[in-house]
Order: C-alpha cells, then structure tokens, then sequence
C-alpha cells in the first residue's frame, strides 16, 4: 500500500500564518472546517455548485470543497470569520445589510454569499442588478428567493462605499 507523504501547508488565513502538515489533496474545506475550526465556511454539495463553501483566496471568490491543499499553498485566504467593521466586534456592513434587509432564512448559504458580495463589491463597488445576479451566480439559497439577497447587496454597496472600509477587512 502507498501512503500519501504530507507536505508542509502554509497560508494566511484571516491574516495570520498558519502552518500545518496535510496530505496535498486534503480540500481547503477540510482544513479550513477540522484542522483550523472555521466552521464558518459550510459544506454542501462537495462538487463546486453550491457555493455554500465559497472563501476568497488571494481576494478571488473560490469553492473551498474543490480547492486542494497543494493549489493554494502560499495564499491569502479570508473566511467568513476573517470579516468585521472598524473593530473585530463590529460586523461587516455587509453582513449588517444581509441582518437588515432579511438576505437569509436558514442561513447556510449566507457566509458563501457574503464572501461573494465582498469580492462583487471590491471589483464593481456600486453593482447594478445584473452585475449583482453574475456575482452571486454562484451561490444557491433554497430558502429566501433571492429578493432580501438582492436589496441586501445594493445596501452593503451604499454602506461599504459610505464607509470607506479598507479591503479585505480581516479578523485578528
Ligand atoms: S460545498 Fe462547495 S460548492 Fe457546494
Ligand atoms: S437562507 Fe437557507 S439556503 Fe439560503
């Protein structure tokens, strides 16, 4: 029988170096959920659909469930967790929108969508609808039907381009 040799992962994940010994299969998912305890990021379909387990590596939108250790090795990556306001305690505008205009209801699908929102609005910072349906087209909410989604978005866009915040808006 073969056995898999590690190798030696290294990312900044929410902006601090982590570093840990993984198969380089082992999906991002998997590392991010049990081997670092973000269990921000959700798992559903596995198979890159969903964008339940949606994370941005190197400020571009990914499904964690098809990213494999080896691929992004050396990157930056923010989690759900990784998102605040001006203080660690303060929420995102972002996620302060999707509170406010009901973007969610069972709310699995929601840290995928607002990680999506994060890379729309840091591309396309006053989004028009079409752009915002492109964006998120990714993501799949069995729940709200997409209307609180929508308004939740145009109102992160007024929030974060009234705001100014930097970005990405990384945790401690
Ligand atoms: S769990 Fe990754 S896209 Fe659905
Ligand atoms: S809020 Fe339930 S899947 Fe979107």
């Amino acid at each position: 029988m073969t056995k898999t040799t590690g190798i030696q992962w290294q990312a900044v994940v929410n902006g601090k170096a982590r570093e840990i010994e993984v198969p380089p299969s082992r999906r991002l998912l998997d590392i991010l959920r049990e081997d670092l305890d973000l269990t921000g990021t959700k798992i559903s379909c596995e198979i890159g659909r969903c964008g339940a387990c949606m994370v941005l590596i190197d400020g571009e939108p990914m499904n964690s469930c098809l990213m494999m250790a080896y691929q992004c090795a050396g990157s930056e990556i923010t989690t759900i967790e990784g998102l605040h306001g001006e203080t660690a305690e303060e929420l995102h505008p972002i996620q302060e929108a999707f509170l406010e205009e009901g973007g969610f209801q069972c709310g699995y699908c929601t840290p995928g969508m607002i990680i999506s929102t994060k890379a729309l609005l840091d591309r396309i910072p006053q989004p028009g609808e079409q752009e915002i349906k492109e964006g998120l087209c990714g993501n799949l909410c069995r729940c709200t039907g997409y209307g609180g989604i929508m308004r939740a978005v145009e109102s992160a866009a007024d929030k974060c381009a009234y705001r100014s915040l930097p970005s990405p808006v990384v945790g401690p």
